[in-house]
């Protein structure tokens, strides 16, 4: 990987650094009024992330609030559809939502046969747009969701927490679930080398629902088709973050190819960064719902996290998961505040 002067960067590299770089999953997001704003200005949240003025300006709001340590690209990981023709749309408190989601081979038959990641342009502008703002004061974090998480939209069609269509596919039809994984992974590819080329210095999958997974089925059905999107890119000189929602479950991590797990709130920074034998660095645990309690108790926690990880360097501080939309941003703040000072000391 490439010398980098970007602390965050640094850190997933294991350097030597003055304290503990933290940024905040969805941090531009519901709970921030002036992204509020700007989402309706863009006629809601599809056109805002299809709009590369408006997604760079939603992207440096947070910064613009926090001294952050890096800026993450305002996109989402289903945008990757578009390379299959699948209509994409997000409804008020439903989430994201497929109306002819892919159950049969016919509904598979029916998609382009050539992938054409041109379909995907936006991102790249919003990219360069962003690139522009930062001057290189800050990082910039690329993403992709992995094609298991991916797949589990396509074939629902929406956010059910059930899961009944994928399961009975893995079952019942194990062929048709390998296509759309194959064709999910081979689109990827070509939409992350796009983001690399137009210059992310850090790339995240996210491995959400990895966690509903055996763990044979957790290779079979995801780690294998991530570490082929991890061979298959130019990635070597941009660090891999990878995130997944379970718990443990990290053994077969060791040989993917991450520089850095993004870990959850059931887990242990510690624990993991030892049970991957401390090479790959951890982010994230810290529970999102502290950020509703007081500020004593916030600063409490901020003091267990940076405890629980005892070394020099390989902890990048981070949520367990997104910042919910009732998030005082003025909680937000005291995080910042926090960690810089208390992991300077
Ligand atoms: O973190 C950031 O600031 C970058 C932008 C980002 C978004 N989504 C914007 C977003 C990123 C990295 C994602 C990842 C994503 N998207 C994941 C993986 C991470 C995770 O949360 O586990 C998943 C599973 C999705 C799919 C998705 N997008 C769902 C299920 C939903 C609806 C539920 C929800 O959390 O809101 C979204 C919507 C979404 N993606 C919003 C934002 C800011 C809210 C949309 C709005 O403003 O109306």
């Amino acid at each position: 990987m490439n010398p980098s002067k970007h602390l965050l960067i640094k850190t997933i590299n294991h350097e030597k650094v003055d304290r503990t770089p933290i940024w905040i999953m969805r941090q531009a997001g519901r709970y921030l009024p002036e992204y509020i704003r700007t989402k309706n200005k863009a006629g809601g949240f599809m056109g805002l992330i299809r709009n590369p003025e408006l997604a760079c300006e939603v992207t440096m709001q947070p910064l613009a609030r926090y001294p952050l340590d890096s800026a993450i690209l305002f996109s989402d990981i289903l945008v990757v559809a578009d390379m299959f023709e699948m209509n994409l749309r997000f409804e008020d408190k439903v989430g994201p939502i497929f109306d002819n989601p892919l159950r049969t081979e016919s509904d598979l038959r029916a998609l382009p046969n050539e992938l054409d990641v041109s379909k995907l342009s936006y991102v790249n502008e919003t990219i360069k747009n962003i690139k522009t703002e930062l001057k290189d004061s800050l990082p910039l974090i690329g993403f992709i969701g992995s094609p298991w998480t991916v797949a589990t939209y396509l074939v629902e069609g929406n956010s059910t927490k059930k899961f009944t269509h994928i399961k009975s596919m893995m079952t019942a039809n194990q062929n048709l679930l390998e296509k759309i994984l194959q064709m999910v992974t081979k689109g990827s590819i070509d939409y992350v080398n796009e983001q690399i080329k137009h210059g992310v210095d850090a790339l995240m999958i996210f491995d959400t629902w990895g966690g509903l997974l055996s763990k044979d089925e957790y290779y079979n059905f995801s780690i294998k088709y991530i570490e082929n999107i991890i061979s298959s890119t130019n990635s070597s000189h941009v660090p891999i973050i990878y995130y997944s929602r379970s718990k443990s479950n990290f053994d077969m991590l060791k040989n993917m190819g991450i520089d850095c797990v993004g870990i959850s709130s059931e887990n242990n920074l510690g624990d993991i960064y030892q049970s991957l034998d401390k090479k790959i660095a951890v982010q994230g645990n810290f529970n999102p719902d502290i950020l509703r309690e007081d500020k004593s108790l916030i600063k409490k926690e901020v003091i267990r996290t940076l405890e629980s990880f005892p070394y020099e360097s390989g902890h990048v501080f981070n949520l367990g998961s997104g910042i919910t939309p009732d998030i005082d941003p003025d909680k937000v703040s005291f995080l910042v505040e926090q960690v810089r000072e208390i992991s300077s000391k």
